[in-house]
């Protein structure tokens, strides 16, 4: 059943290599894009501000509100067409590497911001109201009151985010990045073992995702005796 590992492990090594770093990246980026987009959201002053704030809210929208993998799409079909550019290799970095990260960051800015948003707002307001009254700025307030308690709403939610990154990268498959997925899809071509194949590759997705979650539990457990 599973002696076509011996053969073929490199295949399921390069792939998980492909697919950590894809997540890492997504991971990465995501979060700085989330930080970003969800600062503009709370910034709705003057004219600028206030258009910011739409855009913000109709990035955040659309790639919470339609399927990866027609972003995805759009990335690697779509606006390659529309501007009539022929996507390239960067060096050694395949150009479905390259698109696959840009559309799974993208897609992950848009529920980090949320993440941040429903955290901060779930601080009580009376806490901006007392540190205000005890003659801090609206900024003081923010970074030495709110913050600190909204990071414990959004850590743990963050933590998740990142389980499903390694989850959804699998998508990536799709346009032919070499990833874990994708991999497993040759063996099984080569092997006609579809049970077994994916049964590893399921294993191998179960291994990053625990890994994953364990280091921000641990994390989060530290967090909380520092406080
Ligand atoms: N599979 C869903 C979709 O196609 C999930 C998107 C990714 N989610 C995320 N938390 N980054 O829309």
């Amino acid at each position: 059943m599973f002696d076509f590992i011996i053969d073929y492990y490199p295949m399921f090594l390069k792939g998980t290599g492909v697919t950590i770093l894809l997540a890492l990246l997504t991971v990465l980026f995501g979060t700085l894009i989330g930080v970003l987009v969800s600062i503009t959201r709370f910034n709705n002053k003057g004219f600028f501000g206030k258009i910011l704030n739409k855009l913000a809210d109709v990035y955040i929208a659309f790639f919470r509100g339609t399927p990866l993998m027609i972003q995805l799409f759009i990335f690697w079909f779509g606006i390659p067409q529309l501007f009539h550019i022929r996507l390239k290799p960067v060096g050694p970095i395949p150009a479905e590497f390259i698109i696959g990260a840009i559309a799974l960051a993208i897609n992950s800015g848009a529920y980090v911001a949320e993440i941040f948003r429903a955290g901060i707002q779930a601080v009580d307001k009376g806490q901006m109201e007392a540190g205000r009254s005890l003659g801090l700025s609206e900024k003081q307030t923010l970074k030495h009151i709110i913050l600190p308690q909204a990071i414990k709403n959004i850590l743990p939610a963050l933590g998740n985010e990142f389980v499903v990154i390694i989850k959804e990268s699998a998508i990536v498959s799709v346009i032919g990045l070499a990833d874990l997925m994708y991999n497993a899809d040759k063996v099984t071509a080569a092997t006609y073992n579809a049970f077994g194949v994916y049964i590893v590759a399921a294993f191998i997705y179960f291994i990053l995702t625990s890994v994953c979650s364990k280091l921000v539990s641990v994390f989060e457990r530290r967090l909380d005796q520092d406080a």
